[in-house]
């Protein structure tokens, strides 16, 4: 039975359509739905953990309906949402014991206790969650996600707000659940991490899939160097023969060209020659964003990609 399959799955908020007609079928990987704020991943994964009906469209979720079989859907499932709290006035192995209650599993400390010890807590099992870092109580959620051993894991946004170090860990954590065989449905619109440790990403852009497929595979589509210059001054989108503009991300902006060594000088002038100053230039083979600005940026119209100036677009663009 296939972990995750959804045909047209859509959401309206009043006018607002959220997600739209989402199809996609997910078993045994890490999946990354990838986009900015207010692309529609959280409202996604609320559907399909039975936590909102869609508008139109199905989900199930290990054979059994997200709409009608919740009760069945919810027992294949754990969820751990963007802002979930665990109760800091506890100790990380209460807050576990208590979920394995919850769940109605068969010996809950026994079990909380395994899934302390996958996730490296075993030894802080008994403090209290309020002197926990953030990366810890990342993993006490975690832990508490496991303890009713799911087959399928939803975890939204599951490394913001965490530093360097301890994003790393998430992830690493993450790929040892994957690798004890649990589907893993993640959101992140952290295009780095989707890139290095996911095994397909699907692109999202206001409630639809723009993209699909593994990271290695997205960016070898786009069969080009990128060619990134950091600049200021006005700019207007150009095109030189064969080198494209691919899109703009606050001060940079990006080309893509067959040969990117050749390009290089060749862009440099022309950015001069339109009045701009370069700061700097680079040349790199193509990331996940820049598979992001080939197929959600247009090539004719300047873009900024910060999460605010991109929601004020959309809104725009309604
Ligand atoms: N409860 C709600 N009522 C109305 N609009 C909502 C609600 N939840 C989300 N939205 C809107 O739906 C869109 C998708 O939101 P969301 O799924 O939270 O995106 P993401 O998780 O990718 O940031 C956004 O435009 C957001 O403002
Ligand atoms: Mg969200």
């Amino acid at each position: 039975m296939t972990a995750i399959e959804t045909h047209d799955l859509t959401k309206y908020y009043g006018d607002l359509c959220a997600v739209d007609h989402l199809s996609l079928s997910v078993d045994n990987e890490i999946f990354a739905l990838l986009g900015p704020n207010g692309s529609g991943k959280t409202t996604t994964v609320l559907m399909l953990t039975t936590l909102l009906r869609p508008t139109e469209g199905t989900a199930t979720v290990c054979g059994y309906d997200c709409a009608t079989e919740g009760d069945m859907v919810r027992k294949k499932l754990s969820y751990v949402p963007q802002d979930m709290a665990v109760d800091i006035r506890l100790t990380g192995r209460e807050n576990v014991v208590f979920f394995a209650k919850l769940y109605g599993v068969a010996d809950p400390r026994a079990q909380a206790d395994e899934a302390l010890a996958i996730m490296e807590l075993a030894d802080r099992a008994d403090d209290l969650v309020k002197t926990y870092s953030g990366g810890m109580r990342r993993r006490l959620e975690l832990a508490q996600a496991l303890v009713h051993e799911p087959a399928v894991l939803f975890l939204d946004e599951p490394t913001l707000g965490l530093d360097v170090a301890a994003r790393k860990k998430i992830w690493e954590h993450i790929r040892k659940l994957r690798s004890r065989g649990m589907t893993v449905f993640v959101t992140t619109h952290y295009m780095d991490e989707a890139d290095r440790f996911c095994d397909r990403v699907a692109i999202i852009s206001r409630g639809s899939i723009m993209a699909i497929g593994k990271p290695k595979t997205l960016k070898a589509q786009l069969m080009k160097d990128v060619i990134t210059a950091t600049i200021s001054g006005e700019f207007i989108p150009f095109e030189l023969g064969s080198i494209r503009f691919l899109g703009r991300k606050e001060d940079d902006v990006s080309f893509t060209a067959e040969n990117g060594r050749e390009a290089l000088p060749l862009i440099a002038e022309a950015l001069v020659a339109r009045g701009m100053k370069v700061h700097s230039l680079s040349l790199h083979e193509p990331t996940l964003d820049d598979v992001f600005l080939n197929v959600v940026g247009s090539s004719d119209e300047p873009r900024s990609f910060n999460d605010q100036q991109f929601r004020v677009m959309l809104r725009r663009r309604k």
